[in-house]
């Protein structure tokens, strides 16, 4: 599945950014189609938005809290075999709205997006970008900031068009949106909320045992969430470790004041008119 010879370059498809060592615009055209079954459960995030925190939640609530599975498989170890695979499926995605299975549209599956500060998403990423071979490297902080705000050559393309793409969505019986600063405050609310969307009410005792095993301790310890089996050539963890901190706001211990002003700036001219609130917006 993972193969270190391939390209560590990107490539663009239909106008969005993808790192050539993980797709391809056949497997990109592919997912268009991919057949969607209407109790498949997609999570869906830009990256360094607790796409994993989200999954292991899931797979939690899912399976009423038992958490042996989260001992026994690594997240994102590339999926169970489709056709042994009970309903409902939880499949995990980056895809811009625009590049989703079209099948998705007109079905009754569901989808859960997480946002995040996008600050965060920034400070998050940015020693992501240096660690993972696979990636072109990110030049200096102040350098990304500028690549982050336009969007471009930046994989999964734009922060603000992911966004903005998939929040108009909302509305619809089977999406689903939540920050990881929610996520943060209240995880035992916003697993109840899952759950309800989800239609898989948990009984008080499973429901204690999704958070235990959602926090960041659990884990940030947990070898099978924590990508510490990662080969290196597809994570460097000597540099630091995946689920770095696991806090919001640590992007003030980073940007200048003045960085954080021209990012409003863009922000707000970039998110002018989308008609949600956000708990960071400026
Ligand atoms: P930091 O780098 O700020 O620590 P993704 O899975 O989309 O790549 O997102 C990774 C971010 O989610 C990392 O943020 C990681 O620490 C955070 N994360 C993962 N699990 C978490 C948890 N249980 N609680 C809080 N944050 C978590």
């Amino acid at each position: 599945f993972w193969d270190s010879r391939m390209s560590c370059g990107y490539f663009q498809h239909r106008g969005v950014t993808f790192p050539g060592l993980l797709y391809s615009p056949r497997g990109l055209e592919a997912a268009r189609e991919f057949p969607v079954e209407d109790d498949d459960v997609f999570n869906v995030t830009y990256q360094k938005s607790g796409t994993v925190w989200m999954l292991e939640i899931l797979s939690l609530i899912l399976r009423d809290g038992d958490p042996s599975c989260a001992a026994r498989c690594p997240a994102g170890s590339g999926g169970p075999w489709l056709e042994t695979l009970p309903g409902p499926r939880i499949l995990s995605s980056h895809l811009p709205a625009p590049l989703f299975p079209r099948a998705f549209f007109n079905s009754k599956a569901k989808v859960i997006y997480t946002v995040r500060d996008p600050k965060d998403v920034l400070v998050s990423l940015f020693p992501l970008l240096a660690d993972f071979p696979a990636l072109q490297r990110p030049g200096s902080l102040p350098e990304f900031m500028e690549k982050f705000l336009r969007g471009r050559r930046l994989p999964f393309g734009s922060w603000f068009q992911h966004v903005r793409g998939w929040l108009q969505l909302r509305g619809r019986d089977n999406f689903f949106w939540i920050s990881y600063e929610e996520l943060q405050q209240d995880l035992r609310g916003s697993v109840e909320r899952l759950c309800s969307f989800l239609g898989r009410p948990l009984s008080p005792a499973a429901l204690d045992a999704v958070v235990a095993n959602a926090s960041f301790v659990t884990m940030s310890h947990n070898p099978m969430s924590n990508f510490s089996l990662s080969p290196t050539f597809i994570l460097d963890r000597r540099r630091g470790p995946f689920l770095r901190k696991g806090i919001s706001g640590d992007w003030r211990n980073h940007l200048s004041p003045e960085q954080s002003r021209r990012f409003d700036r863009v922000y707000r001219e970039q998110m002018a008119g989308l008609g949600v609130s956000f708990p960071w917006d400026p």
